[in-house]
Formats: structure tokens, C-alpha cells, sequence
């Protein structure tokens, strides 16, 4: 299994405001779409109530320590929902669904299970964009020491942006 973080930052770090997004970029939606269609993904229960509903097309596993947040599980074959107890679990069920949804697996979000999860990943996709946004909820810097840039892609519209692709060093 691949564990991989795929994130939006601005150049201060900011991932969040008021549990939104802060900017609209059409062109990184469709990457994550296409990046994250067919696979599992996993994200905090606010970033889950923060889009409002299941992502389609993927198995969507949500976070929280309240067991009554069960209550949003589904087994409908285009927006199936589980919900785990820990960052542990969720990992854990997810490779028992690789033959499903693929050797990829997303970590969709947001500020707090990235952190959690910044020591176990392989692969961080990070749109960063070139300008500091106001915002209450921070990604945390990728450590040089720790992963080494393997792809860039340097868009400007609508704002200059760019597609990075962080890979794990080898230890
Ligand atoms: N720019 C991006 O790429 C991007 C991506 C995703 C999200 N976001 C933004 O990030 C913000 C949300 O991030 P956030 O840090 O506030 O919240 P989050 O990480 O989405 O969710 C936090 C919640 O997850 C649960 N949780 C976290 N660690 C846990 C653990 N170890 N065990 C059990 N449950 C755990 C808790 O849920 P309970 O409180 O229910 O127990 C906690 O309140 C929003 O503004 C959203 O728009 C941005």
C-alpha cells in the first residue's frame, strides 16, 4: 500500500478558513478528482462536513472520536462511507480494501490528520500556491531532510500556483 497526502496550501501554510477553502482553483479540483476517482480516501470529520457529503466514486473513510458519527456510514456502491475511531483504523481497513480500491490511498485532510499522518507518509501531492492566504487551519512544512521534489508542474492562472510531487527519502 501507498499512503499519500494530497493537499492545497498557500506559500504561509494555509489550508483552511472558517472550514472552507480559501481560494477556488478549477484546474487543482480536477486534479484531485482525477488523482483521487476510483480510490480510497481518508479525512477528518470536519473536513468531512466541510464538503457536506461523500465524495463519489471513492471509498470515503472518516475520522472521529464520536461513535454516534456511525450514523453516516453507507454501503451505496457509488458514495460507500465507513467511519473509524482512529488514524490506525482507518489505514488498516483501508489495506484490507487494496484489491478494491488500489495500492493508493489519500489523505484528503485536513490540518489535523496531516500532521498525524506527516511521519507514515510515501508521497505528498501539494498545490502550493505562490501567495499567503488568511486562514486558520495550516499544512506543515515538507522537510527537505525527509522528501526530495520528484515532479513540478508551474501554472498561473488564476493565481501563479504550482503542482509539486514530494516523495519519502529512503531512511
Ligand atoms: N486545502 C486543502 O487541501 C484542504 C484539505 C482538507 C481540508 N482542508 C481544510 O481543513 C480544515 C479542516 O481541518 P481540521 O484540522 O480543522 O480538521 P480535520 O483534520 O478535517 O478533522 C479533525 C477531526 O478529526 C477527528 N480526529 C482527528 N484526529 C483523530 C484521532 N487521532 N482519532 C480520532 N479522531 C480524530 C476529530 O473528530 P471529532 O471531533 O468528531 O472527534 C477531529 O475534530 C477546513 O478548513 C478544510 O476546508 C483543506
Amino acid at each position: 500500500m501507498i499512503l499519500s497526502h494530497i493537499v492545497a496550501a498557500a506559500q504561509n501554510g494555509v489550508i483552511g478558513k472558517d472550514n472552507q477553502l480559501p481560494w477556488h482553483i478549477p484546474e487543482d479540483l480536477k486534479f484531485f478528482r482525477e488523482k483521487t476517482k476510483g480510490k480510497a480516501i481518508i479525512m477528518g470529520r470536519k473536513t468531512f462536513e466541510s464538503v457536506g457529503h461523500p465524495l463519489p466514486d471513492r471509498l470515503n473513510v472518516v475520522i472521529t472520536r464520536n461513535p454516534e458519527f456511525k450514523k453516516h456510514e453507507s454501503t451505496d456502491s457509488r458514495t460507500p462511507v465507513h467511519v473509524v475511531s482512529s488514524l490506525k483504523e482507518a489505514i488498516e481497513y483501508c489495506s484490507e480494501q487494496v484489491h478494491r480500491y488500489g495500492e493508493e490511498v489519500f489523505i484528503i485532510g485536513g490540518g489535523e490528520i496531516f500532521r498525524e499522518s506527516m511521519d507514515i507518509v510515501d508521497l505528498i501531492y501539494l498545490t502550493r500556491i505562490h501567495s499567503d492566504f488568511p486562514g486558520d487551519i495550516t499544512y506543515p512544512d515538507v522537510d527537505p531532510l525527509k522528501f526530495i521534489e520528484i515532479e513540478r508542474r508551474d501554472r498561473s492562472e488564476p493565481t501563479p500556483f504550482s503542482f509539486l510531487t514530494y516523495s519519502r527519502r529512503d531512511p
